[in-house]
């Protein structure tokens, strides 16, 4: 807009200096043209022979095209007038052309003009005026013109510096919400102008160091979490590698399901970790060989909310922590600890569920045998829609009875699906705990 403006009365300032210079050129003319007419207006007013000039001023001007001239006497009364702009109108004055001269405008013509009084021998006579019409450049018409399409141009140049410079300050500023968000991974585009690209480039390197910093960090929360739930499976042998086995049922259904990498990794952690919560639970409850009474029950059943809060302190995990919180709700809403149901159980826990409890009763405990696996699968559909979700379940039940994964069924044992039984599952809610 700015350059418009100025485009615009830089125009007009060489457009006043244009005419300028054709008035000055025409000076000389019109002062000759001046003095001649008023030496024969003087001469005819004294001979009384007036009326004449008219026609002298005619043939005077033929040779002189654009000019026109007025005589008037002392009270403004034409005496004689010739040439297009003859009539007495006053110009609207633009600017001086040299002495006795101006440059003006009249009826959208650019002139000039100037004026001499007549002396006579006695007295005053009158006076005469000369114009001369003045060629105006082309390009002033087209001004406006000129100056809107060089304010377009600047305000796109302008515009397009502007977003380039934003995108870099954009950078800068995904990073630090990245930041907030514990995603140390984001980095800025290291353009726009130097001191934007330095900036990135510094916002960089201070993400790198922190990056290594958090991953550092969460490494060793990781390590210290996983020692602690191989802490609480080593008391009691028959749990032991019960959570590697649970991941490893999890993994299989997450890439069933299409699962991403990062998906996977929080699923396998997820499922790795999901009882560390039973640090808190009395070894006199952990370790009882048999059923455990309501009493009991009830503090086994602080697991998952003391995994989520264990979890939960860790930076980046979480969704790890949700799946600690999550793997004994139950698809109709009667698990624990918040009693959700349905999808408001987060997916991983809702597999971590299903894992959990076949490996539960595929694997020996010390209160109980292992169960066959086909009998194992059976239970699942069982319990498909109350405790397990349902799609959840298909999923896993076929891939097992395909002889896909881990402790799948043989080809053998596949036909004896149907003598395994298909009865209740007392076992279930203990095995699982
Ligand atoms: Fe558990």
């Amino acid at each position: 807009m700015c350059t418009g403006i100025l485009v615009y009365f830089s125009g007009l300032f060489l457009a006043s200096v244009e005419l300028d210079k054709q008035a000055r050129g025409l000076e000389a003319q019109a002062f000759d043209l001046i003095q001649e007419t008023a030496r024969e207006a003087v001469s005819r007013i004294e001979r009384g022979s007036v009326n004449s000039l008219d026609g002298w001023l005619r043939v005077r001007l033929a040779r002189e095209a654009g000019w026109s001239v007025r005589v008037v006497d002392t009270q403004g009364t034409a005496l004689a007038a010739a040439g297009p702009d003859s009539e007495g109108e006053p110009l609207n004055r633009l600017l001086p052309a040299g002495e006795g001269l101006l440059v003006g405008s009249l009826n959208n013509n650019r002139l000039l003009e100037g004026g001499q009084r007549i002396q006579g021998t006695l007295a005053t006579l009158g006076s005469v005026q000369v114009r001369s019409r003045l060629s105006r450049p082309v390009w002033i018409s087209s001004l406006p013109g000129i100056a809107c399409v060089c304010s377009l141009i600047s305000f796109l140049l302008v515009w397009g510096w502007l977003a380039f410079l934003l995108r870099g300050v954009k950078g800068i500023e995904a990073v630090l919400d990245g930041v907030v968000r514990e995603e140390f991974w984001r980095r800025a585009h290291e353009t726009g102008a130097e001191e934007i690209r330095i900036l990135a480039r510094r916002v960089n390197e201070a993400m790198e160091s922190l990056t290594d910093g958090a991953v550092r960090v969460r490494q060793v929360y990781l390590e210290t979490a996983l020692a602690l739930t191989r802490t609480v499976e080593a008391k009691d042998r028959y749990t032991s590698g019960h959570s590697q086995r649970v991941a490893r049922y999890a993994v299989e259904m997450g890439e069933m399901l299409g699962f991403d990498e990062k998906r996977l990794e929080t699923l396998r952690l997820g499922a790795l970790l999901h009882d560390i919560g039973k640090v808190a639970v009395p070894d006199s409850v952990l370790l009882k060989p048999g059923p455990l009474d309501e009493e009991e029950f009830e503090l086994m059943k602080r697991h998952p909310m003391a995994g989520d809060k264990v979890l939960s302190a860790i930076p980046g995990l979480r969704d790890v922590a949700d799946v600690a919180r999550s793997h004994h709700e139950k698809w109709d809403g009667s698990g624990y600890p918040l009693q959700v149901a349905g999808d408001a159980i987060p997916l991983e826990g809702r597999i971590v569920a299903i894992a959990d409890a076949y490996d539960a009763m595929v694997t020996k405990r010390s209160y109980k045998k292992a169960m066959p696996l086909n009998q194992a699968l059976v239970i699942l559909e069982k319990d498909s829609g109350s405790h397990f979700d349902p799609s959840l379940v298909q999923i896993f039940v076929s891939m097992k009875r395909n002889g896909k994964g881990y402790r799948a069924l043989s080809a053998d044992s596949a036909t004896e699906k149907s003598r395994a039984s298909s009865g209740s599952n007392p076992e279930l809610n203990e095995s699982a705990r």
